[in-house]
């Protein structure tokens, strides 16, 4: 089983003071940061995109994870790698060329995954897990920080977990929203081994309490 892995949903954080919650994930020892990217097209919301990457990469060597939840990644993608993104999933949902976006992902020296909307069915990898590192299972509706874990996500899951173990591909199951050391050591039991944490974090302080006790919580 892989190592368990944390990556906070930064556009959770105190975005006034972005510095010092970065500065207090990386003392509280997380494994990398997730940035979500919306452009209030594909998602009613507009968050951060490249300019704030670039701005926070000089604070830590932790890998970047950015979440395109954009209707047109391929245009944005480019300058979100040069920003220092190190992963880079996007949304099936917005139709366009997966396969193509997910190589040139590749080919930018980035990791490429794909995020699934909690409506979307767990094959839609399947003909695309050469060409991926990561599935993102969306555990919410994309758009916003602090909604209620979908339960179905679970079974969702457990049928990547088989699809991906089919394949013999190292594909990792991450999981973004609503995850809380309430929920986690079931998603660790079917399958997933990488978390966003938005609002599950952010409003448990102290950070470093708050991350001892999501690893705690696997027991
Ligand atoms: C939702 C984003 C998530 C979100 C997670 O559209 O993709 O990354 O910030 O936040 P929580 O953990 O609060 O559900
Ligand atoms: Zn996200």
């Amino acid at each position: 089983m892989p190592s368990v892995r944390f990556f906070p949903s930064m556009i959770a954080s105190d975005l006034a003071h972005l510095s010092d919650e970065i500065a207090g994930v990386v003392a509280a020892g997380v494994d990398g940061l997730h940035f979500d990217i919306m452009d209030g097209n594909f998602v009613p919301d507009i968050t951060v995109g490249a300019l704030v990457i670039r701005s926070a990469r000089p604070m830590t060597t932790l890998p970047f994870d950015a979440h395109l939840m954009v209707t047109q990644p391929d245009v944005l993608i480019p300058g979100i790698i040069q920003a220092g993104a190190n992963r880079v999933s996007v949304h099936p949902e917005i139709g366009g060329h997966l396969q193509r976006t997910l190589t040139h992902i590749r080919d930018l020296g980035a990791q490429p995954g794909v995020a699934i909307n909690p409506a979307t069915p767990p094959d839609a990898i399947e003909w695309v897990l050469d060409d991926m590192e990561y599935v993102l299972v969306m555990s919410v509706n994309p758009g916003f920080s602090g909604q209620e874990f979908i339960p179905a996500s679970i079974r969702k899951i457990e049928a990547l977990s088989k699809l991906i173990a089919r394949s013999g591909r190292d594909v990792r199951i991450m999981v973004d929203g609503g995850v809380s050391p309430e929920n986690i050591k079931t998603l660790v039991d079917a399958g997933a081994s990488d978390f966003v944490t938005g609002a599950g974090l952010f409003a448990h302080r102290p950070l470093d309490a708050r991350v001892r006790q999501y690893r705690q919580a696997l027991g």
